[in-house]
Formats: structure tokens, C-alpha cells, sequence
């Protein structure tokens, strides 16, 4: 409750799966009074690697869903494949304020860049779509990027696979067009990477800072939380309650959702379309 009485509107968040949960991590620790609604589609997971009109239904559907039933007061696409899907399009959509993770990634990237050689790396989806590209673009730092996808990452960080010889070789052969570009800074385009940083690093080189949106995704929803604009949660003292739905199996997002999260993951309620 806060201080007038009200029930907290929540911060809807989402993902195709467990990786916005990487998201959510930087989320909760930035505003810890505020309540979260957290969907993750593992029933339709992956999107990297669906055509982009899918992934645009699903991420409707989903946006509908959280504003309508769970009262989210804005939106977090905590999902790269879904933010390069469209939105711009959830923006026309939702009547709340939506932010992605792309935007913020390009702009951490800028931040810390020396040379402007900027690599990214994503999902099938993420990449072919040119959104990083785009928005580099009109970010108007004049950085020079260098996209790679990166497929089969996802598959071995869901299961439980960061740091083997296996994900090292594919690694290599992966990040190889960014290695070659001679980037300085790597931004991870994909809500998974971040738990194959250390294979990442590895194969890039220490002097090459690896970037995720998580953090400046978390600063872009604390701007949004204005007085007038959109009201805070309940001040920091209070713990929140957090719902968790998933589209799959809801003992599978508990385990790995602890391991994406913390101990955040409790109660976690399935969703049927
Ligand atoms: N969450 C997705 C992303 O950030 C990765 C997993 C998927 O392919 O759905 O691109």
C-alpha cells in the first residue's frame, strides 16, 4: 500500500522466456520498493529464432495482458528478439508508457567506447532485423558497428552450459567477425549473454568492455518514475510482492528462474492463452 492507501501499480516486465530476468535483476536492485509483474513465454520460447510477425503477436498479446489484467502502470521489454520485432509498434499499441533493451544497449555502448568500433551480438532475430543498427544510427554518436548472431548460445545457457570447451569453440567461431572488426566494446544484444560473459571475454580479450542493457535499462524506467508523470512505488522500506506467470511449466521457471534471479523467484503462476 502506499502512503495514500492505494494498491502500487506494478512494473510489467517481459521476455520471450528466463533471460528478462537478467533485466529484472537490475530492475529490483535500482528500485527495490517497486512491485513487478513478471511474464516470461517459455511456453513459446525462443523468439531469436521466429519470424518477426509471431514474436509481434506474442508481445501484444502478452502487453495486453499485463496492463489490462495486472494493472502495469508501464512496460519493460526485457527482450532484444521482441524489442527488434517492433516497439515501436507496443508503443502505438499500449496505452503506458513501453521501454526496450535496445536503445539503452547502444547507449551504454556509446558511453564507454574509446574507438566508436562498436560489436553487437544477439539472436537470428535481433541481428537480421538491423534495429541496433537503426538506432545507432539516429543515437547520432557516429559509432561504427559490427553485428553478429550468435545462434545456439541461448540453447546452451538454458541448459545450464556457460563455460565448457564446447561454448568456448562456438565462441570463437561466433564472435569472430567482431574480433576481427576490432571493437572495443561488445554489447551483449541478447537477454542470455550476460551468463557466458566470462566465455565471451575470454575469446574477445580483456581490453574489450562487454556491455549489457540490464543497468541503463533500469536508469531509463527510474527517469520515467516522475511525480506527474508516473508515480513511484512505495518507498524503499517495503517489499514489494512480485508475480511471476510463465506460458510453460512453472516448476521449470522456479529452478531456473533462481538461477537467473535470485531468490526473488517464489510464487510463480502458469498462464494459458
Ligand atoms: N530473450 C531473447 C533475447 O533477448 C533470447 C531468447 C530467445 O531467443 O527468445 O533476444
Amino acid at each position: 500500500m502506499t502512503a495514500s492507501g492505494a494498491t502500487p501499480r506494478p512494473i510489467g516486465v517481459f521476455d520471450s522466456g528466463l533471460g528478462g530476468l537478467t533485466v529484472l535483476r537490475a530492475l529490483l536492485d535500482l528500485l527495490p520498493g517497486e512491485p513487478v509483474v513478471y511474464f516470461g513465454d517459455t511456453g513459446r520460447f525462443p523468439y531469436g529464432s521466429k519470424p518477426r510477425d509471431d514474436v509481434l503477436k506474442y508481445s501484444v498479446e502478452i502487453a495486453d495482458l499485463l496492463v489490462h489484467r495486472y494493472d502495469a502502470k508501464m512496460l519493460v521489454v526485457a527482450c532484444n528478439s521482441a524489442t527488434a520485432a517492433g516497439l515501436e509498434v507496443l508503443r502505438a499499441h499500449a496505452d503506458v508508457p513501453v521501454v526496450g533493451v535496445i536503445e539503452p544497449g547502444v547507449r551504454a555502448a556509446a558511453k564507454v567506447t574509446r574507438s566508436g568500433r562498436v560489436g553487437v551480438i544477439g539472436t537470428v532475430g535481433t541481428i537480421a532485423s538491423g534495429a541496433y543498427q537503426r538506432v545507432a544510427r539516429e543515437n547520432g554518436a557516429g559509432l561504427e558497428l559490427t553485428c553478429a548472431a550468435c545462434p545456439g548460445f541461448v540453447e546452451l545457457v538454458e541448459s545450464g552450459d556457460i563455460e565448457s570447451d564446447q561454448v568456448h569453440v562456438l565462441a570463437e567461431r561466433l564472435l569472430a567477425p567482431v574480433h576481427e572488426a576490432r571493437v572495443d566494446t561488445l554489447v551483449l544484444g541478447c537477454t542470455h549473454y550476460p551468463l557466458l560473459a566470462r566465455t565471451i571475454s575470454d575469446v574477445m580479450g580483456r581490453d574489450v568492455v562487454l556491455v549489457s542493457s540490464a543497468d541503463e535499462t533500469a536508469f531509463e524506467v527510474r527517469a520515467m518514475l516522475q511525480p506527474g508523470v508516473l508515480p513511484a512505488g512505495p518507498d524503499r522500506a517495503a517489499v514489494p510482492a512480485h508475480t511471476f506467470l510463465t506460458s510453460g511449466d512453472r516448476d521449470m521457471f522456479r529452478t531456473l528462474g533462481a538461477r537467473f534471479l535470485g531468490p526473488e523467484v517464489e510464487t510463480v503462476t502458469e498462464w494459458q492463452w
